[in-house]
């Protein structure tokens, strides 16, 4: 019902059914049954013979956040279809997206600009919400003159970072596309004058010399390999003063793993601080703090190891 708008459709006042399928542009009797099927549930009301109207749960389906995960021609169906792969995913360790989409994650994106376009809105301030721009353990940013923040998508978190620390210089590196949509962000905080957006990949030399590298929600996205060559165009950019700073996909050592729709979708992984402690020294880090911020998130602090 997210994906076919209907909820719109009936805020907009189109409430009878034969109506609601035209506009919709699918089956009356088929789009009766599930709307019958939601009454059912709570969600949707009908009003008369084959009238229906919004109740609180179905005006939930106007918020456009919530409809950026639920569309199924989107994002949202791409994650909810995923799951469909999970047996394969138990069975051999290895993402199964093809199964389904006939390429993996990254490359399907690369290959359906509508879909790479929602994924990026449901990770932006849209779909995720603004995020909370404390991210070191010891809050001590009077050092901090440069921030590189490493697929940073279109720049959210930067875009917080330098709002609150006027004197902060920052670079976000995304995929081309994805750095493409960054401008409205960065004008709306009020920061694109100190902002340099590059689009590359971050498996390519990042930019060099910087006091703090940001990778927020990064590494849980790929597997051993992939997370590693990250780590290690940190570890070769901060070199040999910055440090990185990891966000997403580590947690403490008495965590319990958990199942997360990265390691379905494209082979990533949840790790603890002494499997992630073995990625860094292998990239040339050494973790130097690991600990949970107030505002919940569990944050690694990393540092180049000495040549
Ligand atoms: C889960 S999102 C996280 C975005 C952002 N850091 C946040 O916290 O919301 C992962 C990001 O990695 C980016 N990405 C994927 N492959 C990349 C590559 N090869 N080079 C650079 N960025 C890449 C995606 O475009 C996306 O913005």
């Amino acid at each position: 019902m997210a994906t076919l708008r209907i909820a719109e459709h009936i805020a907009a006042g189109i409430s009878d059914l034969e109506a609601l399928a035209g506009v919709a542009g699918c089956d009356a009797q088929a789009l009766h049954s599930v709307l019958n099927y939601l009454v059912s549930k709570g969600v949707f009301e009908a009003t008369g013979r084959g009238q229906f109207g919004l109740n609180d749960a179905a005006r939930g389906l106007l918020d456009p956040t919530a409809r950026i995960g639920l569309d199924l021609d989107g994002i949202g169906g791409r994650m909810a279809y995923t799951w469909s792969t999970l047996l394969t995913y138990v069975r051999t360790g290895q993402p199964a997206y093809q199964e389904v989409f006939g390429l993996p994650f990254w490359e399907d994106l690369d290959a359906h600009p509508d879909i790479a376009a929602s994924f990026d809105a449901l990770m932006g301030p849209a779909g995720h919400g603004t995020p909370d721009p404390e991210i070191l353990v010891a809050g001590d940013w009077a050092t901090v003159r440069t921030v590189v923040d490493v697929g940073g998508g279109t720049g959210a978190l930067l875009a917080e970072i330098l709002r609150v620390h006027p004197t902060i210089q920052g670079t976000l590196v995304d995929l081309p596309r994805t750095v493409s949509r960054s401008g409205e962000i960065f004008r709306a905080a009020g920061v694109a004058d100190r902002v340099t957006t590059i689009g590359q990949s971050f498996f390519d030399p990042l930019p060099a010399g910087a006091d703090v590298y940001v990778l927020a929600k990064v590494i849980n996205d790929w597997p051993d390999r992939e997370s590693t060559a990250i780590l290690r165009r940190c570890a070769e950019a901060a070199s040999p003063g910055g440090r990185v700073v990891v966000l997403g996909g580590v947690a403490p050592d008495d965590a319990r793993p958990g199942l997360s729709v990265e390691m379905v979708l494209a082979g990533g992984k949840q790790r603890s601080v002494a499997q992630f402690g073995e990625l860094a020294r292998a990239a040339g880090l050494h973790v130097q703090a690991a600990e949970r911020l107030p505002s919940g998130r569990f944050v690694v602090e990393c540092r180049p190891t000495s040549p």
